[in-house]
């Protein structure tokens, strides 16, 4: 299995060991890339050219290609962060920033519905949920249909080094449940209910605009090579 992690912090605190942890349970034989914030493009600077041009022409290209291209060749996508302020980190929102242009609004690539992905998240004592979603909301649009979460309420543990016996086991006892649930991970054959309905939505929408259009947007282009909707004249 082809694994690519995206870790939201830099610090070899809680987050990191919770994803080293469940490694440990998974990792025989299989490729893991892991990528850092050190690594991740600066802020998207709402330029546009991604969606109008192609992605070659974002000025942070040269950093998000690596990422992107690292998320083809996976099985499974990696989000391993802490909560600040109740929902991601500023470092995942960057990379989820840039992958706007994937989604299915505009240019999905076809192998994304096959992956599986994966949100591991920590807080002191705030629910994780909201934080997850900003990753499960941006996987659902790139057309990921299957997302596990698992988030841990560190109940006042901020230090890795300092943690108690009981929130250990409870980490281990998580990460290590996660890790059987993804264990043997294959690539997804059927799309769910609610990508599988997003998707049918944005090709409806792209063949409206395809009708109207004298020359296909770079959008609408990608739709007709992976003959997701069709030229009028084509439809005769
Ligand atoms: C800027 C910042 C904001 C945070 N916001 C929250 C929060 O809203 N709710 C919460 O429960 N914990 C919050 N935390 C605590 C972290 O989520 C928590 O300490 C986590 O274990 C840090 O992971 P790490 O050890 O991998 O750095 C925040 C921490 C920082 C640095």
């Amino acid at each position: 299995m082809n694994i690519v992690v995206i870790n939201g912090t830099p610090m070899k605190g809680i987050t990191y060991h919770m994803k080293e942890m469940f490694l440990s349970h998974i990792q025989t034989g299989n490729e893991v890339t892991e990528f850092y914030p050190n690594e991740f493009p600066s802020f998207c600077v709402g330029c546009k050219r991604c969606f109008l041009y192609g992605e070659e022409h974002c000025p942070h290209s040269e950093i998000m290609l690596p990422i992107w291209n690292a998320f083809l060749k996976a099985d499974l996508l990696v989000f391993a962060y802490p909560v600040y302020a109740l929902r991601a980190p500023a470092t995942i929102k960057s990379v989820l920033d840039h992958l706007c242009v994937h989604w299915m609004v505009h240019r999905p690539d076809p192998s994304i519905f096959e992956k599986t992905a994966l949100i591991i998240t920590n807080s002191i004592g705030a629910s994780n949920g909201a934080a997850q979603k900003d990753v499960k909301t941006s996987m659902s649009w790139l057309g990921v249909s299957r997302v596990y979460t698992c988030g841990a309420k560190m109940m006042g543990d901020i230090f890795w080094d300092k943690i108690n016996d009981k929130s250990m086991k409870m980490l281990e006892c998580k990460m290590e449940h996660l890790a059987a649930k993804v264990k043997n991970v294959k690539p997804q054959k059927r799309k769910s209910l609610k990508v599988s309905t997003l998707f049918f939505i944005c090709k409806m929408l792209h063949q409206v605009f395809l009708n109207s259009e004298v020359e296909p947007s770079l959008d609408n282009q990608h739709y007709i090579k992976y003959g997701w909707i069709k030229h009028k004249k084509e439809k005769q």
